[in-house]
């Protein structure tokens, strides 16, 4: 690698003499001439070194990141093996009937090892939207490669298959599809065109089908990122071929994550044969060797190739309707460094450990899940099941340093300069203004300038224990999320907070509550944040609790007690503030969220219903002290100021106190000290669950 940084370098400053716009195609010519002083296999690898140096906006934006050898010579082994089985019946990759596509292939190096593997230039294809890379492909693999983008329309991947079919012809061809296509969170390839939706985000809401979650605002951007669409296209191009392997090296957050669920859920019903290697290395979640391995590997845990995405490598074999058997599924880990990584991914023999998996409802997780505490986590009741209506996620500022303000007169001041600054562009400069369609400065300078936006000033929960003020008005706070909003602002109200699953490895502990309406970070800077409010308020003014019928039925029905309305003397009645203060606790209670740890971060949380009276009093009413604490209704504030351990409470991964005062310098005494109190008084409390919640978990088991 690093010989090929140095020969890129002496390339960039060879081709200094060249026309800028030539000189790519100036690199290509000397590549495919044999003048350059490395071996063609390096050839695809050097491509993109000089694509970082002399585009190297073109190279990110287009996702260009060479696959290291190791790593293209396990997916063509694993497409090989996939061709072997009985049930596809070919006798590998290099069988005359296999027909071997790479759409996103770059400069060549899956067409190279594909070559190697035994596949002839007549059944081996590409598809690659830098024209110059799909010209070195082309001259080193002898393949056909398109340069032209396979996600605009059908054409290209009807073309490819009718030449399978033609394939078909000598007896039963069968599409290959495999590569590493790119890694890109907002995609280059847009779900809209005008009004319409593009080809591929049709193929791709296949995955949002019976899936309603995904069809809230912003729910669905993950299954926008382009190796999901290359997915949905492999997927497409193997179900009009009838048969077929797809081999891809992709993101690993599909395995596990909930947002995927359609698409596995896809998948399976599509393929047969289905194996998953997660190769980890996710820099974003922090990922280490987990501690059972760690004898052997340390806990270093690195990505495969330069990228802060964890990877895996997914294989999929669709057979004839004929041939089809029982369904197979398998995972497999690789942890450790990069290196250890990729000398084992490059040895044939090596032996990799896999685990069938049962992907089961409702989450269809690819992955092996710890039987024991799984199955009892499944019986469980859903968040949602406690609640009526579905939760609500946080207000979008789109620009937190021009919407959320300290206090009023700081966004007094701040909205005053706004007013007063005739330059956009040094007004976008300053307070990182909103970039969507949905803002414009121009229109926000008129409507601000009326004054009006002053009667929408409100407090806002900005992080825990962070409460700070911005304007209710859309100019300011871009998305402001009624559905929450209308019923706390000005309302008597509790609302309990929690994320959907944990992107990143730090420790479940994404719950708050507060009286006041959220942002879409309140709780944890990667998550969104959700909503559950306790009540909804109507037009005339009249409140519904929104615990659900089935939960208070279900709490009558364990402990004997009558429900009623807010909170009950827990003798004779209970009421839906108490079903709040039982679900609080048990969120913060550390037993629970240890033994659930690997299952909290997949989904919202699930959650006991009480086993009997006594535990529904002692567990309530840890959570009302709870709920009253983190609301900021603490009667007692300590005499002393904040220690170490205060300083590093966290919920949702951020050090909560810490945070506040870095952020406020010169915070009064009297709102640090309701602060450290209710952290003492949360770790007390925590203290007191620990032993009722042991009984929880255990009555779960
Ligand atoms: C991760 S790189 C892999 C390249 C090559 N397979 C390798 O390993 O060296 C992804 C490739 O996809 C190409 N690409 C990005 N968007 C594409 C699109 N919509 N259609 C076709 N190719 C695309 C990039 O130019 C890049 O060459």
């Amino acid at each position: 690698m690093r010989d090929l940084r140095n020969v890129a370098t002496a390339m960039v400053r060879t081709l200094a003499g060249v026309e800028p716009e030539g000189r790519l195609a100036r690199f290509v010519d000397l590549a495919l001439a044999g003048e350059l002083p490395v071996g063609s296999e390096d050839l695809p690898a050097l491509y993109e070194q000089v694509l970082a140096k002399l585009a190297p906006d073109a190279r990110k934006a287009r996702g260009v990141y060479t696959t290291p050898p190791e790593l293209v010579d396990f997916v063509v082994r694993s497409a090989d093996q996939l061709l072997r089985d009985e049930e596809l019946g070919l006798t590998g990759i290099a069988d005359h009937r296999a027909v071997v596509l790479d759409p996103a292939c770059g400069g060549g190096a899956f067409l190279l090892a594909a070559r190697s593997a035994g596949v002839l230039p007549t059944r081996l294809f590409g598809f690659e939207i830098d024209p110059q890379a799909a010209r070195l492909a082309a001259g080193l693999s002898a393949a056909t490669v398109v340069a032209g983008n396979p996600l605009a329309g059908p054409e290209l991947g009807e073309r490819f298959v009718e030449r399978v079919k033609r394939q078909a012809l000598l007896g039963g061809a069968v599409p290959v599809v495999l590569g590493n296509p790119p890694f890109r969170g907002h995609s280059a390839n847009p779900a809209k065109r005008g009004a319409e939706r593009t080809w591929i985000a049709r193929l791709v809401d296949l995955y949002k089908v019976q899936e309603p979650e995904l069809r809230l605002p912003g729910q669905a951007k993950w299954l926008q990122d382009d190796y999901v669409k290359f997915l949905r296209f492999g997927q497409w191009l193997v179900e009009l071929g009838g048969t077929g392997v797809l081999c891809f090296v992709t993101n690993h957050a599909w395995i596990d994550n909930p947002t995927f669920r359609g698409l596995r859920k896809s998948l399976l019903r599509t393929f047969d044969r289905l194996v998953v290697l997660d190769l980890h290395g996710n820099e974003n979640r922090k990922e280490q060797v987990p501690s059972a391995h760690r004898d052997a590997l340390g806990t270093r845990d690195e990505g495969v190739f330069a990228i802060r995405q964890g990877t895996a490598v997914v294989a999929l074999a669709r057979v004839s309707q004929a041939r089809r058997g029982p369904r197979t599924i398998v995972h497999g880990d690789l942890w450790g460094t990069r290196e250890r990584k990729l000398a084992t991914l490059g040895d044939p023999r090596a032996a990799l450990s896999w685990t069938t998996v049962t992907p089961a409802a409702p989450a269809h997780l690819f992955v092996p899940v710890d039987d024991r505490s799984s199955r009892e986590y499944a019986r469980l009741w859903p968040l949602a099941d406690f609640f009526e209506a579905e939760p609500a996620p946080g207000a979008v500022t789109t620009h937190d340093r021009f919407a959320i303000a300290l206090d009023e007169e700081e966004l007094e001041a701040r909205i005053g300069a706004f007013l007063e600054e005739p330059d956009e562009a040094a007004a976008r400069l300053r307070w990182r203004l909103c970039r969507q369609s949905q803002w414009s400065w121009r229109d926000a300078r008129a409507a601000l300038a009326t004054g009006a936006w002053r009667s929408t000033v409100g407090p806002i929960l900005h992080r825990p224990f962070d409460e700070r003020v911005t304007a209710w008005d859309r100019h300011v706070t871009v998305h402001r999320r009624a559905r929450l909003h209308d019923h706390v602002l000005g309302r008597r109200n509790v609302v309990l907070l929690t994320v959907r699953a944990l992107e990143t490895a730090i420790p479940w502990e994404h719950v708050f509550v507060t009286s006041l309406p959220i942002q879409h970070h309140t709780l944890s800077m990667k998550e969104v944040t959700y909503a559950w409010p306790l009540y909804r308020y109507g037009a005339d003014g009249s409140r519904t609790a929104q615990i659900s019928q089935r939960a208070l039925e279900a709490f009558e029905a364990a402990t004997g007690l009558h429900a009623g309305e807010g909170r009950g003397d827990l003798e004779n009645d209970f009421g839906p503030e108490d079903v709040l203060a039982w679900l609080y606790a048990v969120l913060w209670s550390r037993p629970y969220r240890e033994r659930y740890d690997s299952l909290l971060r997949r989904g919202f949380p699930r959650v006991p219903t009480p086993g009997d009276r006594a535990q529904l009093r002692t567990v309530a009413a840890i959570g009302q002290h709870l709920v009253a604490a983190h609301l900021g209704g603490l009667g007692e504030v300590p005499e002393d100021g904040p220690d170490e351990s205060d300083l590093a409470f966290t919920i949702g991964g951020r050090r909560v106190l810490q945070r506040f005062l870095e952020d406020r310098p010169d915070a009064d005494e009297a709102a640090i000290a309701v602060r450290v109190g209710a952290i003492r008084r949360t770790r007390a409390l925590q203290q007191s669950l620990d032993a009722a919640a042991r009984v929880l978990v255990e009555a779960a088991r």
